[in-house]
């Protein structure tokens, strides 16, 4: 690289940089020799710029490269992994793992704690008493081997060049850039090992990308990159225009999950995790059925061996009142009688962050035990005074304040209302 200065005018005047300069940058990114404004001013210029689909491969290797890769070795081949886009009321991890344990797919997931509405798939699954997610990548290969499934949390050597460009970017209005956020996912699941990748792209107002077209372009940019590095890519489209399932929060998403498995995945919840066990199980040339795995009742015995496996008190899945609970309940009612046509995903999503399901910097403490049970879908009709959430908070100021707020996202209409479908696309 001729300079960073160099580096910077080109994306400013909108030349496309070589994959030799792209790759120096990164690395003076993940060493820390490049200073932090320097690095701002080519976020912002690559914003505005765009990174052509060569560029944007370039960039993702580049940042995969910029650690430790995760040694998968002594994993089955293919290694199979997932990774959502992100959304409210998203609790698909901790039941796709066993079902795909239960079609005899093995999978090591890599998750995050993150920051969002409620806490990643690590705090969700820290609901459950004793669940360990501190092991090292051999502990969590030899569980997986065992069982079919293990959960682990991404080393903080994952993609290091990732970190810095994320922290960045979340400072400097950056971060909704379609190069930039496909270069950010896929270098994360290139590291980490995966030969198929299924990524749940969520569109809606509850997710990062609002409506169909760019929600469509980045599942594109994703699964471009993904065949660029050489890995076999799907993406679904998936609904998050409401909560996916009928729990915000952690500790109620574990819950709301395990009564999703035992009642035979037919809510919402259960459909995108569906979808999303077919695709992996067909990319890994297995003709196993997902639906089976759930209705004979394997993919929950699965569910408590796992558990079990990495030192967690598998006796919550049939007794779900051991999990963190709130004592306090408030319920949100209809303003008015009609259909539910629209909610505020988003400041639903808020709501739960707002009672400590979720952070908004990365040292807040999250309470397990608080979030929100949405009652009603769209399309459902509703009487007047019926109760549209139950809110779970530490307090009972709180709890009026965010079934206010929760009253007010909910836009109740005279005429029926057509329910939505939960998965809307696939690219691939
Ligand atoms: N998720 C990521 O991992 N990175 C982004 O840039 C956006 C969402």
């Amino acid at each position: 690289l001729s300079s960073t200065l160099e580096f910077i005018r080109d994306k400013r005047d909108g030349r496309a940089h070589s994959a030799a300069d792209i790759r120096a940058f990164v690395a003076g990114v993940a060493s820390g020799s490049i200073p932090d404004y320097q690095i701002t001013a080519w976020l912002m210029a690559a914003f505005l710029r765009g990174l052509d689909p060569r560029e944007t491969l370039d960039l993702t290797l580049a940042m995969a490269d910029s650690g430790e890769a995760l040694d998968l070795t002594g994993m089955p081949r293919p290694v199979v992994d997932k990774h959502s886009t992100g959304g409210v009321g998203d609790s698909v991890t901790p039941i796709l793992l066993p079902i795909l344990a239960a079609c005899e797919v093995p999978i090591v997931k890599m998750s995050g704690r993150g920051l969002g509405f409620t806490g990643g798939t690590l705090d969700k699954m820290a609901a459950i008493p004793g669940f360990r997610t501190d092991l090292s990548p051999a502990e969590l290969i030899a569980i997986a081997r065992e069982v079919g499934c293990a959960l682990g949390g991404q080393t903080a050597n994952l993609a290091p060049a990732d970190k810095a460009l994320y922290r960045l970017r979340d400072a400097t209005e950056t971060v909704g850039s379609i190069p930039l956020i496909a270069a950010s996912v896929m270098s994360k699941k290139i590291a980490a090992g995966a030969d198929k990748i299924v990524l749940d792209v969520k569109v809606g107002n509850g997710a990062f990308m609002g409506d169909v077209e760019s929600a469509r372009l980045l599942a594109e940019t994703l699964v471009a990159i993904g065949k660029g590095a050489g890995r076999e890519t799907v993406a679904l489209l998936t609904d998050m225009n409401q909560p996916l399932g009928p729990a915000i929060g952690n500790a109620l998403e574990i819950e709301a999950g395990i009564v999703e498995l035992k009642s035979g995945c037919k809510g919402r919840l259960g459909e995108a995790v569906l979808a999303l066990a077919d695709e992996l199980v067909e990319m890994a040339g297995s003709n196993a059925s997902p639906r089976d795995a759930v209705e004979s009742g394997r993919a929950i015995e699965k569910m408590k061996e796992w558990i079990a496996a990495q030192g967690g008190d598998a006796s919550v899945v049939d007794d779900t009142p051991r999990l963190p609970r709130c004592a306090r309940w408030e319920t949100a009612q209809a303003r008015r009688a009609g259909w539910l046509k629209a909610v505020r995903t988003s400041a639903i999503g808020e709501a739960a962050r707002s009672l400590g399901a979720g952070r908004t910097r990365a040292e807040d403490e999250i309470d397990l035990a608080v979030g929100i049970l949405c009652r009603k879908e769209i399309g459902d009709p509703v009487a007047a005074g019926e109760p549209m959430f139950a809110v779970c908070a530490p307090d009972e100021a709180l709890a009026h304040e965010v079934g206010a707020v929760l009253e007010a996202a909910c836009e109740i209409v005279d005429d029926p209302v057509q329910k939505t479908p939960v998965v809307i696309g696939r690219i691939g």
